[in-house]
């Protein structure tokens, strides 16, 4: 071929990336490894294959790790936990910084290694995941110099276990492991059972950086392995990306544990196109954003929304455009679409495909090697909202579209599923994508542009999504505690409780508060209510999951509270404020009457000192710009959760009550107010406040009732967003349970008492549970 040809064809020659030195590596351990347990491998054990999918060929035994082995590497980390913490953040950081400079140094192994492993394009292993796993790890070196003085009363969670997927595998150990060690924890991280090795390399990598034996072990093998990690009572934090399955199965195993929990789950995110956007920069969005990493992208572009203007031709580009991608050996540096992870997963994908009978399929089958484990990049047209493609995640490079009219249209269709990781939007009017951003339910949002990440960005969802923002200030929040001393356990209320003394028929009693009406309960029945000297003061209604359902639907008619600006939500906080302070010796003489105790006063006091705290907040709870490595600004912004529903504290009637609520009201959310369970005739009397204080309709509700009744309604709720105890009955299993349902967040109290009056009754703790994080990624110039 001569030069002239070449250049009529334009074709790309192969260019195939060497694979010996990662095989020399791999042969250096007799191509069979043990786990990284206490600074050394260890014997293999209860070995299985891992493949290479694009040969589909062995490339190394792995072990599985057994009960025995888990329980030896959570005992190393554990030992090895104090003396890593009290090294300090500059000890630490030296650690993390000299680790960066390894994988640095190593980077063309690891990138070699991951894409024998894995089956991603070489082009991406060495561009995208070895790139910001380092990354990661000098970022995080700076957040470990910066604790002590930037993250005051916040110390380590201890030992956390991590389990992480296949798509990205050093890169998800990077975003694991980073902030943990930074912030004085020690790990014990398991690969996915597909892709261990690269996970296997950076234990060699903690040897030459010097981290001390024990405070990174890797321990691998398949599901079982994880549900031992899962199940070790010497862990404090789990740490999960992965499927929602086994997210929720998860969130249902460590329920009631105390153990920390943050999960990064799966994703169905919109790709939204507008008839002005460019459209040609769109369809390079669509590239990235389904058929990166052959779709195996936990916040892949695979729902496209396109108006319907422009649908035909913008389908018909992206069809000319997947006529040029490139499949095939993912070792050739020219190749757009490498391998399926395993076989088991391209049978996925194909199921799912197969059992779909709507839509017209666009394929691209040619080039496809014969042997491997590959998958044609498709794309699927004319589908339907409800149909199973457009809902359920497939997790491969199969891209499904449908059409939207309006902006609202294409809000709701983003909106229509029960996930919330990302979402792009695509239009050349930023005012329009800017006014879209906040609408959508995804923890990230990229405006004229598709999966840009960075250390220093939060990342994460909402929903099915998950909880927990991994990168950034506010990943650090998952990988430490605050710190206070232990507080004390709650002993549940029996004296005045009324449980035991029987139900009486409804007669004239307290109302419960729904939709800024008062309001009868369903059942019709009350609970009596007594004071400290025994003497009969009322009766309180007893709510039922009607009413519940019922103070929901109110709180879904008050959505245009999340849009009101802090600055009225503050006015309305004053509000209250003033009007309990008009009837703060009434307030006070009922405390004390109730409780038996002399500082009614007192806590009348610090609840108008809280509604103002929170007024305050209200318009200064700000959001950021993060310093990300792109022209442009990525925003980070404090969105409210939405519905929250509060088992309020016991022992302060009004305190735990005002200060829960406040503080979900000052960032915009909705509040189902469970009150004080002894001592409820405080809260149906603030009511009354709340009537007189301009609050809307909806934004919040008082119910009264049994706490261990009410819930188990709230926490298994699915419009329900969050949930939070401080109840004296510890209620923490039933509530963690109950919402892996629909992966609601939740802040429970295991039991313990909390200083209402002090420090901790206020402050970021609440403010952080109450707002939602979103990253808005704006790329900005022209050319
Ligand atoms: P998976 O969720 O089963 O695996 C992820 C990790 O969890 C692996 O390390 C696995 O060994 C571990 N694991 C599995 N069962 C566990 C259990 N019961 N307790 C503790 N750990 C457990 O994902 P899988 O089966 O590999 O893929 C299935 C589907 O999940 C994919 O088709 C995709 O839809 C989704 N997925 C989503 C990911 C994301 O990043 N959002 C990543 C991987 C898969």
């Amino acid at each position: 071929m001569n030069v002239n040809q070449i250049f009529e064809m334009m074709d790309y020659g192969k260019a195939p990336e060497a694979s010996d030195e990662a095989m020399k590596w791999i042969a250096s351990f007799k191509g069979q490894f043990g786990h990284f347990i206490n600074g050394a491998f260890t014997k293999p054990e209860g070995l299985f294959p891992s493949i290479n999918p694009a040969t589909t060929q062995e490339l190394a035994k792995i072990s599985h790790a057994s009960k025995k082995t888990v329980s030896t590497a959570v005992k190393a980390a554990r030992e090895a936990q104090p003396a890593w913490a009290s090294l300090g953040g500059h000890g630490r950081s030296r650690v993390l910084y000299s680790i960066a400079r390894l994988l640095q140094k190593q980077s063309r192994l690891f990138a070699t290694l991951e894409t024998l492993d894995n089956g991603k394009p070489i082009r991406e292993s060495r561009d995208i995941d070895i790139p910001l796993a380092q990354r990661h790890f000098y970022y995080h070196a700076g957040m470990a110099q910066l604790m002590e003085k930037s993250l005051p009363g916040r110390k380590a969670l201890g030992v956390c276990g991590q389990i992480i997927p296949w798509n990205f595998p050093l890169l998800m150990l990077a975003w694991k492991i980073a902030p943990a060690l930074a912030m004085g924890n020690t790990v014990v991280l398991k690969p996915a059972e597909y892709t261990s090795l690269t996970a296997l390399l950076f234990g060699e990598i903690c040897q030459q950086a010097g981290v001390p034996k024990g405070v990174v072990n890797i321990v691998t093998g398949d599901g079982r392995t994880g549900e031992l990690i899962v199940s070790d009572p010497n862990i404090d934090k789990i740490a999960f990306t992965g499927s929602t399955t086994v997210g929720r199965k998860i969130r249902e195993a460590t329920a009631g544990t105390s153990k920390s929990l943050t999960l990064e789950l799966g994703g169905k995110s919109p790709f939204i196109v507008f008839d002005d956007a460019d459209l040609d920069s769109a369809v390079e969005g669509v590239v990235d954003g389904i058929w990166l990493n052959q779709g195996q992208v936990c916040c892949a572009g695979s729902r496209l929304l396109v108006q319907e203007g422009v649908a035909k031709k913008f389908l018909n580009k992206i069809k000319s455009r997947m006529k040029t991608l490139r499949l095939g050996n993912p070792m050739d540096k020219s190749i757009d679409i490498g391998a399926i992870v395993d076989p088991v997963q391209k049978a996925r994908i194909s199921q799912l495909l197969y059992d779909n009978p709507n839509g017209e399929i666009y394929q691209i089958t040619e080039g496809i090697p014969e042997t491997g484990c590959y998958f044609p990049p498709t794309l699927i047209s004319g589908l339907g909202t409800a149909d199973t493609l457009m809902q359920e995640e497939i997790f491969g490079p199969v891209l499904v579209s449908t059409t939207f009219r309006t902006p609202d249209e294409a809000a709701k269709l983003a909106n229509d599923t029960r996930y919330g990781l990302a979402a792009s939007i695509w239009s050349e009017n930023v005012n329009l994508c800017l006014g879209l951003a906040p609408k959508i339910k995804a923890g990230v949002v990229w405006v004229n542009g598709t999966n840009m990440f960075d250390a220093s960005a939060g990342f994460g969802g909402m929903r099915e999504s998950g909880f927990g923002r991994e990168g950034g200030w506010e990943g650090l929040e998952a990988y430490t505690k605050p710190n206070i001393g232990a507080d004390k356990k709650l002993e549940p209320i029996l004296k005045q409780s009324g449980e035991n003394e029987g139900i009486s028929r409804l007669d004239r009693t307290a109302k419960l508060y729904i939709g800024g009406k008062q309001s009868r309960p369903d059942s019709g029945y009350s609970y009596s209510i007594f004071g400290a000297k025994s003497q009969f003061m009322g009766h309180a209604p007893r709510a039922n999951r009607k009413d519940i359902r019922n103070a929901l639907e109110a709180a879904d008619s008050a959505d245009q509270w999340s849009e009101t600006h802090g600055h009225i939500r503050a006015q309305i906080l004053y509000y209250i404020a003033e009007n309990l302070s008009t009837r703060s010796e009434e307030f006070a003489k009922l405390i004390n009457k109730m409780t038996g105790r002399k500082n009614g006063q007192k806590e009348v006091k610090a609840s108008i000192a809280r509604l103002f705290t929170y007024a305050a907040w209200a318009d200064k709870f700000d959001g950021d710009v993060r310093n990300v490595p792109m022209r442009g600004l990525a925003l980070k912004l404090n969105e409210p959760v939405g519905k929250i529903g509060v088992i309020c504290s016991d022992d302060w009637p009004l305190l735990g009550l005002i200060s829960t609520m406040a503080a979900g009201m000052s960032m915009g959310n909705r509040m189902i107010m469970i009150a004080s369970e002894p001592y409820p005739l405080v809260a149906t009397e603030f009511y009354q406040i709340l009537d007189t204080s301009d609050v809307p309709k909806g934004v919040v509700s008082i119910l009264t009732g049994f706490h261990s009744e009410l819930c188990t309604t709230l926490a298994r709720h699915m419009n329900l967003d969050a949930i939070w105890s401080f109840s004296s009955k510890d209620l923490s299993e039933t509530i963690e349970h109950g919402s892996a349902l629909n992966l609601k967040r939740s802040w429970v109290n295991y039991g313990f008492d909390r200083d209402w009056m002090g420090d901790s009754g206020e402050g970021n703790e609440f403010l952080n549970a109450a707002t939602e994080i979103k990253t808005v990624w704006i790329p900005f110039g022209e050319g």
